[in-house]
């Protein structure tokens, strides 16, 4: 099926629809040797199409793991106000795998990592409403009446949140632990819906996400996800 190029690069996982755009408008993206043009659609299954001599692959070495991010990283593929990647906890080796949605600097836990432009996109894509569980810790305890706020919806400035499930509530000296499960993914949501009902995120850990939990995986360390694992997940993906 033929799609517009930069939409096919950046779903092959080799860079963002943006970036995949600035290639073709420099020349550098080829389709059966000639130079492509903006605009331009094409079909990987008819076509060779290169970026700078590169042939695009979809399956061939589609790669998705799962890291224990610690807290003191980001998400991001550079920074320019120098501070540590999670990428850069993988091997080199593995190739060039974008992280599916963020984790906050101060947020530990579950991240995915792919090549699989397909997958990423649909994982973080708000209609898909996929599962996503965290382990919070917060200053004060969550009561009944709090409770009740974070699972039907708290007013934050980008709007109301939508239903989330919260389970697991136990104290801790001053501090309670609890796991809110929310279908949405906005900016620091966690954080700003414990903000809203008055109490203060001290610890945030990412447990699950659709079908996948972080189980023993220790901090800092990743595991390639096995055929079972991706292929449910890209069910509760859409694909
Ligand atoms: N919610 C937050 O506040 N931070 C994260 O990193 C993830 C969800």
């Amino acid at each position: 099926m033929k799609e517009r190029l930069q939409k096919l690069i950046s779903r092959s996982g080799l860079m963002s629809r943006r970036k995949a755009e600035e290639k073709i408008r420099l020349g550098l993206v080829t389709v059966d040797g000639r130079v492509a043009t903006l605009g331009e659609s094409a079909d990987p299954a008819q076509n060779e199409i290169r970026v700078a001599g590169q042939l695009l692959s979809f399956t061939s070495n589609s790669l998705t793991l799962m890291l224990n991010k610690p807290t003191g990283y980001i998400c991001s593929m550079h920074d320019p106000e120098g501070r540590r990647l999670a990428i850069d906890l993988l091997p080199t080796d593995l190739g060039r795998l974008y992280p599916v949605g963020r984790l906050d600097y101060n947020t530990e836990g579950l991240l995915l990592l792919t090549n699989d432009g397909a997958l990423a996109q649909h994982l973080t894509h708000p209609s898909h409403h996929v599962a996503k569980t965290y382990l919070v810790k917060v200053r004060g305890w969550l009561d009944e009446s709090g409770r009740k706020k974070l699972q039907e919806g708290v007013l934050l400035d980008d709007g109301r949140t939508a239903p989330a499930g919260v389970n697991a509530i136990r104290r801790s000296g001053k501090n309670c632990w609890f796991e809110l499960t929310l279908r949405e993914g906005r900016n620091r949501q966690v954080r700003r819906m414990c903000d809203a009902v008055g109490l203060s995120v001290v610890r945030l850990k990412r447990i699950s996400l659709g079908n996948l939990n972080l189980g023993e995986l220790k901090s800092g360390l990743f595991r390639i996800l096995n055929e079972s694992e991706l292929s449910n997940l890209k069910k509760h993906a859409g694909l």
